[in-house]
């Protein structure tokens, strides 16, 4: 059994973050979201991976390289644009060859990896196999109606009235058939080859489509609040740590761990956070579900519930919560008179004030 990784698309409800950096190589607990999906992958026993690359393919190969740090032997395959999840299966052909396969869309994150539904799929296999969720806004997803066995019988792609309330998560289990599927079908009204058209129209062709409804914790992290929450779920099963240096007059309070070369001086850490390596917190408050990266400086500032990405700095300001910090961002106090706000921010940034 191979894996196809879907690494491409331009993830346009990150930005700014996105105009520099992949949204796949967004940290969440320090550690990029897709290295999760790598990890699950590897930890269901399957080594072969093709990874789709779009525009941001030099990033995602050096952060991946061949794959042998997860133990998995990774191939490249390039997406000219991003013409749909069907259209990443149909170029992949060649690397997937008539092997069985598990499709993971790059930016999904599944809590509990992705081992039981493989095994599922490997003991009992069927056409096709997908993971299913129970959402409360199912139009914005893949949603499918199921019978009482689990098979599906229907599936619409963000329909504006949908028939049920699960959702397609973004794991899906395939056998060779879904290549004359992804053949089979035209691009949707949104210009895309859409697999859940694929899935459809094996159906239609009284092909069995199984599904699992995971009852665990599953998210799509395109935007920021899911990327939040995501990072809030992992920072929970933080292993606590100090390899880094604090003070006496600092507070250590619940799961907190301290990277390597990380400083804290004068400051209160409340847990769950990770403080990455080379970041220094002085006379600072950093509260629940915060990641920061490595080499952040963050002093004379209260910051909770928020991701800061590597070489951001805070300084003198009170309180940021719910944000993402992109790379090398700096935010310090603007000159006390006049009383004003001085930005320089990236196209499609965000800033909301409180004042
Ligand atoms: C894609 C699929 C959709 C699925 C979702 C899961 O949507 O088309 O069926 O529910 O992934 O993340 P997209 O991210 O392309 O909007």
């Amino acid at each position: 059994m191979k894996a196809l990784v879907l690494a491409g698309g331009s993830g346009t409800r990150l930005r700014p973050i996105t105009h520099t950096s992949s949204k796949q190589l967004v940290p969440v607990a320090n550690k990029p979201i897709l290295f999760y999906g790598l990890e699950s992958i590897a930890a269901a026993g399957i080594t072969e991976v093709g990874v789709i690359v779009g525009s941001t393919a030099a990033e995602i190969e050096a952060a991946v390289g061949d794959g042998s740090a997860f133990g998995l032997d990774v191939t490249y395959i390039p997406q000219s644009e991003p013409l749909g999840l069907a259209h990443a299966v149909l170029i992949a052909r060649p690397f997937l060859g008539d092997d069985d396969f598990v499709m993971y869309l790059g930016d999904n994150f599944v809590l509990d990896g992705i081992g039981d539904v493989v095994d599922e799929f490997r003991k009992n296999p069927c056409d096709a196999q997908i993971l299913l969720t129970r959402v409360g806004d199912p139009s914005a997803f893949g949603v499918a109606v199921t019978d009482d066995q689990g098979n599906v019988v229907d599936l619409e792609e963000k329909p504006k009235a949908p028939r049920s309330d699960l959702a397609v998560a973004g794991v899906y289990l395939f056998t060779p058939v879904v290549h004359d599927a992804v053949r089979a079908i035209r691009p949707s009204p949104r210009g895309e080859l859409e697999i859940t058209d694929a899935l459809q129209w094996m159906i239609d062709e009284r092909m069995t489509v199984r599904s699992t409804v995971i009852t665990g914790y599953w998210k799509d992290t395109g935007n920021v609040t899911d990327m939040l929450e995501v990072n809030r779920t992992l920072l929970e099963r933080l292993q606590p740590r100090v390899d880094g240096f604090v003070d006496e007059e600092s507070e250590i309070i619940g799961r907190v761990r301290i990277e390597n070369g990380a400083q804290v001086r004068r400051s209160r850490i409340v847990g769950p956070a990770i403080i990455g390596a080379g970041s220094v917190v002085t006379d600072s408050y950093v509260g629940p579900s915060t990641s920061v990266a490595e080499d952040c400086r963050i002093s004379h500032s209260e910051i909770e519930y928020s991701i800061l990405l590597r070489g951001a700095s805070f300084d003198g300001i009170r309180r940021v919560e719910a944000s993402l910090v992109g790379r090398d961002v700096k935010v310090t106090l603007a000159p006390r008179l006049p009383a004003t706000h001085r930005l320089v921010i990236g196209d499609h940034g965000q800033v909301q004030i409180s004042s």
